[in-house]
């Protein structure tokens, strides 16, 4: 056989296992994650959702589902904030792991983060999935802090009033974009009182 195909063979089925590791992390987390399986954000709508939630040094930014970790990676170059991800899929964190070796102040944790306290988050961000988010607005309501800002992509947390919809300037990526704020965004809040 010669060496340019045996070569093409190696690449494409390199390929064939990494894909297949991938839809077997997603199924093998699947009864935690309910739905929120590993994707990743555009990169537009992080910048988007970023430049909509302005942070100082010293607050804390907490991705609740951190994929690659690309919104710890953004928020830390944008704001120089701290950043900490959580993320079960061993895959996502394992690639989440390589991507941020040897950056200063962003922080791992493969751990379940429902059994994580989220009280000295500033700022939450997540995209996870519809079937958890009314159970994840009780989690946030419980722990945040007056002041914490929650950025969720793509799926609201039910009767919360966001501060803010955006939209990514982007055809491909423009799934809606909702920032909260504790206690304005809470269920029975009265923004005019
Ligand atoms: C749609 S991805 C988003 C990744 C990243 N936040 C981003 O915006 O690019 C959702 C991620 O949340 C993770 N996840 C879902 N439920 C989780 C849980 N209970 N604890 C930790 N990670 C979770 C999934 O494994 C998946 O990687």
């Amino acid at each position: 056989m010669p060496t340019w195909l045996i070569i093409v063979f190696a690449i494409l089925g390199t390929a064939l296992v990494l894909k297949l590791l991938h839809a077997l992390s997603i199924v093998a987390v699947h009864p935690v994650t309910q739905g929120a399986m590993y994707t990743s954000t555009g990169r537009v709508k992080i910048r988007t959702a970023l430049d909509a939630v302005p942070m100082s040094a010293g607050e804390l930014l907490v991705d609740i589902g951190c994929g690659d970790g690309r919104v710890l990676r953004a928020a830390r170059r944008r704001y120089g904030v701290a950043c900490r991800g959580f993320e079960i899929n061993p895959i996502a964190f394992l690639k989440a792991a390589l991507l941020t070796a040897g950056r200063r102040g962003i922080e791992l944790r493969f751990r379940n983060f429902w059994n994580a306290d989220l009280a000295a988050a500033d700022v939450v961000s997540c995209y996870l999935f519809p079937d958890v988010m009314r159970r994840l607005g009780e989690k946030l309501a419980g722990e945040l802090r007056n002041g914490a800002r929650v950025i969720s992509f793509n799926f609201p947390i039910p009767g919360w009033k966001p501060q803010r919809t955006l939209r990514a300037d982007s055809k491909l990526h423009n799934d809606p974009i909702y920032i909260y704020r504790i206690p304005e965004s809470l269920p029975g809040q009265n923004s005019n009182p």
